[in-house]
């Protein structure tokens, strides 16, 4: 069993976004001790932006007419899709940057696009693959909030993930993750702290229901090569 996890957040220390995939993966660890976690972060290690105008157009470009920088992201582009396609389960940690999504998590998506395997329109090579999706907000975005419909990420993920991917998603949310950091959410200590309590438990319910979805999603597999 082979767990897959990208991390997109801009830092290591403080992360909260990390220490909520870290329960996810603490569950499914627990279930599959001998599993594999590839992880790729985004966020500390971006990819290169430019890649994806070269992915896109080579392939509208004839074969022998490619250049050196369109194989190249091709050949990144398929390196992404590889490492998805082997797992048996998926786990994005993605926070919301400027009420939209992470510039960096833009450029994985529409690099893993431009390979064949995902091209949108198709029938993705993911489908029903097990996946959580963990998001954080450092502000509150709830109906009835001043902010209520300023988060343009989240409905964004899930739609690519849910709909594009065809993944069966889990998700987790959690949010005011900027009180104690900014005084001026100091009247939402109480509310952040339940807040933060509820996504962990969230976490772990969806990281106990990964592992076992895989292994059910893997069991099925061996049976349809028997
Ligand atoms: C440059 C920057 C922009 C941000 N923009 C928003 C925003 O638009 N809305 C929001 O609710 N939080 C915003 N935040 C706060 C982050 O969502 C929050 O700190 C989150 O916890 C970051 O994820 P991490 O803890 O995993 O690093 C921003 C943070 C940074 C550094």
């Amino acid at each position: 069993m082979n767990l897959f996890r990208l991390d997109a957040s801009i830092r290591t220390e403080g992360s909260h976004s990390r220490q909520i995939a870290d329960l996810v993966e603490h569950e499914w660890t627990a279930v599959h001790p001998e599993s594999r976690i590839g992880h790729r972060h985004i966020g500390t290690e971006p990819l290169p932006s430019d890649v994806w105008a070269s992915a896109a157009y080579a392939g509208f470009t004839p074969e022998e007419k490619r250049t050196q920088a369109q194989i190249d992201a091709l050949g990144l582009a398929a390196a992404l899709v590889d490492e998805l396609v082997e797992a048996d389960a998926l786990l994005f940690a993605v926070p919301l940057y400027n009420f939209g999504v992470s510039q960096h998590f833009k450029t994985y998506v529409d690099l893993v696009t431009t390979d064949p395997r995902m091209a949108a329109g198709g029938s993705p090579a993911l489908i029903g693959k097990p996946a959580v999706l963990v998001t954080v907000r450092g502000g509150a975005y709830g109906s009835g909030t001043p902010r209520e419909g300023w988060d343009h990420a989240t409905p964004w993920m899930r739609r690519i993930l849910e709909d594009v991917w065809q993944l069966d998603v889990r998700t987790v949310e959690a949010e005011f993750t900027l009180v104690g950091v900014n005084p001026a959410l100091d009247e939402f200590r109480d509310l952040a702290a339940q807040m933060q309590k509820d996504a962990e438990a969230t976490a772990r319910s969806h990281g106990r229901a990964l592992a076992s979805h895989s292994s059910i999603g893997a069991e099925v597999r061996d049976q349809g090569t028997r």
